[in-house]
């Protein structure tokens, strides 16, 4: 008797096949571990992060794996961009989440270095970024930015990428750094990578794990309030005071949360504007408990 073949059970198998990630905590481990790529060609990607990484980041990676022969990824909580007050030692610090995360996005290299490698002494010498880091973020955290550009120099400094990976939910920070490479000509390529969103209109932060479930349900009043003021401009509104207005209803309707800022700036030296005649960004940042949240929407 002859057998009959059964037919086969159908079944999804989905293989991992991204290699591991190459770690390293040290300048000239990292340095070590470029030599070789740089000499022959490869086009370098940084992203920099502070690790607790989200799919915010996982954006910033995939950007970076796309367009980039070598793809590395800082992970470092920055004491100097953290004012007195802050969350500095609360900040989530998730490292082996991370270099996992890092090593299916298909990352090359992990630079996860420690305070003291990147301050092995006191700094005497900083980066600051006038005007663009005067309004919004810049006034209610006095030397955010001037933390930011001085470790993001230190970082090109260190890795020398050809691009460099940012997000645009941090708008000024982005406007900041490209200032920075102009006026300094820095031989760096910035690109920035949209805002990742929640389904309801939340912007993803590492900083979202902070609120609780009510805290949670009320932030994306947040970005409601930003589309508001999207929605007037786009019928006609030329007045910023009156879009804010609107904006800042929204907000208000929300009893949890507390209005820090909410601007109409230009885009690229982050001014707030009274009149709207050209490109915008509405950004605005709120306390939600005690959880800061910031949000930013083009126009
Ligand atoms: O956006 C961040 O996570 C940080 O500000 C950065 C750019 C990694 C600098 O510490």
């Amino acid at each position: 008797m002859s057998a009959v073949a059964q037919p086969r059970e159908k079944r999804e198998i989905s293989i991992d096949t991204a290699p591991p990630v190459n770690v390293v905590q040290t300048v000239k481990d990292v340095r070590e571990a470029l030599a070789l790529p740089r000499s022959s060609g490869s086009v370098i990607g940084l992203v920099p992060t502070m690790g607790a990484l989200h799919p915010g980041h996982e954006a910033l990676i995939g950007g970076a794996r796309r367009e980039c022969g070598i793809v590395v990824v800082s992970i470092f909580v920055n004491p100097l961009q953290f004012g007195p007050n802050e969350d500095y030692a609360r900040y989530p610090r998730t490292l082996e989440k991370d270099v996992e995360i890092c090593r299916r996005q298909g990352t090359d290299v992990v630079f996860n270095p420690s305070p003291d490698e990147m301050y092995p002494l006191p700094p005497l010498t900083f980066a600051e970024v006038t005007r663009v880091s005067e309004h919004l973020c810049g006034k209610f955290r006095p030397g955010h930015f001037r933390g930011v550009a001085t470790v993001v120099l230190k970082l090109f400094n260190i890795v020398r990428p050809d691009r460099a990976y940012f997000g645009e939910k941090d708008m000024q920070q982005l406007a900041v750094i490209r200032r920075m490479v102009a006026d300094l000509n820095i031989p760096v390529e910035i690109a920035a990578v949209p805002t990742v969103r929640e389904p309801d209109g939340l912007a993803i932060s590492s900083r979202n794990q902070h609120l609780n479930s009510a805290e949670r349900k009320a932030a994306p009043v947040l970005y409601r309030a930003l589309e508001e003021a999207v929605k007037r401009i786009r019928s006609g509104e030329r007045d910023a005071s009156k879009v804010r207005e609107a904006a800042i209803a929204i907000l208000e309707s929300e009893p949890l949360v507390r209005i820090e800022y909410l601007e109409i700036v230009d885009p690229t030296e982050i001014q707030p504007l009274s009149t709207i005649s050209g490109p915008v960004r509405i950004a605005a940042a709120v306390w939600i408990g005690g959880t800061r949240l910031i949000d930013n929407v083009a126009v």
